[in-house]
């Protein structure tokens, strides 16, 4: 037996006013799959995660819906948990950061934190909406780019031109909640010194925890630590973890009228979490929490929020007398068919859609997980590519294995399988794969597992194919022979379906069933199932129909309301002679790279007939891959003086339109057929 290890390990909390999407489901799963593998492996594993309730958005959501904060985020819950479980995701625990002990850590790791002299207050003026009478976080706040003048950009960053800045650096802001013109207006902040954890924190990314069975845990991937010493190098400023009321969250201690910002208690509702757990069972929360504690803690988050779970919260933890993350696991963004997921093509597919249209949830899971590794890379879930790898490596492969033998099982020999195998070379090779597959797993390689024990699933219709048990059986005298054979294959299925389980529950629940035998373990591996009385063959999986996904897909679309267009003063007057100003011309697209070090631009190269311009355009958001737009006719504002931007100068600009929601970035203008190279429009 291996050393046992104590894990705690979460997935990140979703925020509690949107519904579940696949997005989500990728690193739940991934999660999901580390936990079971552990708990298989005889290891204690407590999983925990919680609904992110606080914060503006939800507290203006509920105030939308006429409802208290309270109620909202209580149904919200109800529906997040009623998704995940219909995917056979297995917290230990899944609570609120709206909870009475989420309250008491967040209170006494503020106040530890202010009495090992890490908290500063200041006053700082922010933008003030004075008909909600509220101050206006950076992403309520719009206007136009201070540098290139885009409209309807927010308070942080143009999209357009990639500028970053302040709100109040938008010239003609509005209020993105009501419309009006914002003020300015001041009011006392609490900064956590997070410069002042600098060394800690050059310490921590770049160090490793020693696991309880000897190995060593860096607490970042390659990747993360890379970025993080970007920014640590950069120097780290303070953090403002305050908001003025209104605000739905937690009141500071000692500042009456003064919440603590979401993000401050996030993370801590993972501790929330867990210790309403422990509660609950009897476990030991210090156990895993208290400072210098040998167990192990992981956070799966996506690469999104690296900032906060590498920086603040080892920061927060560390200067607050608990112990530090042992590691944290960033994974990519999900893409449906290469492009973000999108609302009005259908495939911004919610969690429930997924379940509802009669999808079986081990089919997205076993898609995922062929589809992960350790790595932070995007994912892409192709609905092609879907629908041919479940139906030709899970079913055709997998599940056929035990469908052409147990009949014959049932049938000739009573359900009983053989007592002793005479060749069990075929047994012995997967078995002996079991190392090798669990460190693969261990080590987050789930589609290295995948593609493992399908080349296994190979191995094994390679025997059914030389064994032939349809002609053994119509054969005199070849019983003997015909129960050897399918003993044989009954035994395969059960190892495919031990390396399987993490991935597949459900499935491995139904096979553990169909078998007759104890909830597997990773151990079981080494023993065989001989003598033994199982039940007849039920089916375990069907194929997935391409008309299941069309009907997904058409779920997705008719489940979206249009969207209310977002408040946008219209711009001043022009005359006609102001509109000829604009020389528009219609250009193709030549070449399209993405930029290195910018996550909102795109370098296009761009012939507009008479010329070919650099032109840099800041709609990396809405397009995954830049080559797909090679040749495609884009509208040019050619006459629009040369800018230059960190990444070179940018020769014009492409026109583009907002999408349906604040998140989907900006798209192209399409030109019709006839539009011609060069060609001025207007
Ligand atoms: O980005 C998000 O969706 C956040 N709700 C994640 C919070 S994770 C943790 F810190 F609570
Ligand atoms: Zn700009």
């Amino acid at each position: 037996m291996t050393t046992q290890r104590k894990i705690l390990v979460t997935s990140a909390l979703p925020y509690a006013n949107g519904a579940i999407h696949l997005g989500h489901m990728v690193e739940h799963i991934q999660t999901d799959i580390w936990v079971r593998f552990q708990k298989m492996r005889g290891h204690v594993c407590h999983y925990v995660c919680a609904d992110d309730t606080h914060g503006t958005p939800i507290m203006l959501a509920a105030q939308k819906q006429g409802i208290e904060p309270e109620a909202l985020i209580e149904r919200v819950k109800t529906e997040h948990l009623a998704d995940f479980t219909g995917f056979n995701i297995g917290y230990d625990n899944y609570y609120s950061t709206n909870s009475p002990e989420n309250k008491a850590f967040s209170e006494q790791i503020y106040l530890a934190l202010r009495a090992n002299g890490k908290i500063a207050s200041r006053t700082i003026e922010q933008l003030y909406d004075p008909e909600k009478q509220m101050f206006l976080p950076d992403r309520f706040v719009k206007g136009e780019c201070p540098k290139c003048g885009a409209k309807d950009q927010y308070g942080d960053n143009c999209e357009s031109c990639g500028a970053t800045y302040g709100p109040t650096d938008l010239k003609n802001p509005y209020s993105a909640v009501s419309g009006a013109r914002p003020v300015l207006k001041t009011s006392e902040h609490y900064f956590f010194r997070l410069g002042e954890c600098a060394d800690f924190l050059k310490q921590w990314t770049s160090g490793s925890s020693t696991l309880a069975d000897g190995t060593r845990q860096p607490h970042l991937q390659a990747e993360s630590l890379n970025k993080m010493n970007e920014w640590i190098e950069g120097g780290l400023q303070d953090w403002d973890i305050s908001r003025d009321a209104p605000y739905f969250g937690f009141e500071i201690p000692d500042a009456p009228g003064k919440y603590f910002y979401v993000w401050l208690d996030a993370p801590i509702g993972y501790m929330a979490s867990f210790k309403n757990l422990c509660d609950r069972i009897g476990a030991d929360f210090g156990e895993f929490l208290d400072a210098g504690s040998t167990t192990e803690m992981y956070h799966f988050i996506g690469k999104d929020i690296l900032y906060f779970h590498a920086l603040f919260w080892p920061a927060m933890l560390e200067n607050s007398g608990f112990r530090t993350p042992t590691g944290v696991f960033a994974h990519g963004f999900l893409t449906v068919d290469g492009q973000k997921m999108s609302k009005s093509r259908g495939t911004f597919i919610t969690a429930r859609s997924y379940l509802d249209c009669g999808l079986n949830p081990e089919w997205m899971r076993y898609y995922i997980a062929a589809k992960l590794n350790a790595r932070i890379e995007d994912i892409d879930l192709s609905l092609e590519d879907f629908v041919a790898r479940v139906n030709s490596d899970l079913v055709g492969k997998f599940i056929n294995i035990a469908s052409r033998a147990a009949g014959f099982i049932s049938k000739r020999f009573g359900g009983r399988l053989a007592a002793r195998i005479d060749d069990a070379s075929l047994l012995d090779s997967l078995a002996q794969a079991a190392p090798s597959l669990a460190q693969a797993f261990e080590a987050r390689e789930f589609s290295r597992v995948l593609r493992d024990v399908m080349g296994l699933a190979d191995a094994v219709n390679a025997f059914v194919d030389a064994n032939k048990p349809w002609e053994l059986a119509r054969e005199e005298g070849q019983d003997a022979r015909l129960q050897q054979v399918c003993t044989v294959l009954i035994n395969a299925f059960r190892l495919l379906t031990i390396y399987l389980k993490p991935v597949l529950p459900r499935l491995a629940a139904d096979v553990e069933a169909f078998l007759q035998i104890p909830a597997l373990s990773w151990d079981d591996a080494d023993s065989l199932l001989l003598d033994h009385e199982i039940r007849p063959y039920q089916h375990l999986m069907t194929r997935v129909e391409p008309k299941q996904i069309d009907a997904l897909i058409e779920a997705n679309k008719q489940s979206i309301a249009p969207a209310a267009p977002a408040f946008e003063a219209l711009a001043e007057t022009i005359t006609i002679d102001d509109f000829a100003k604009i020389d528009l011309r219609i250009g193709t697209v030549l070449d399209c790279q993405f930029i290195e070090g910018s996550d909102k631009l795109l370098n296009f190269t761009v012939d507009l007939g008479f010329e070919t311009r650099t032109i840099f355009s800041g709609i990396r958001k809405a397009y995954a891959e830049p080559r797909d737009l090679i040749g495609r006719k884009v509208v040019v504002v050619a006459n629009l003086a040369p800018r230059k931007m960190r990444f070179g100068v940018s020769s014009g600009m492409i026109v583009c339109a907002s999408g349906e929601d604040d998140n989907s970035g900006l798209f192209l203008l399409d030109a019709d057929e006839g539009a011609m190279a060069g060609m001025r429009i207007g």
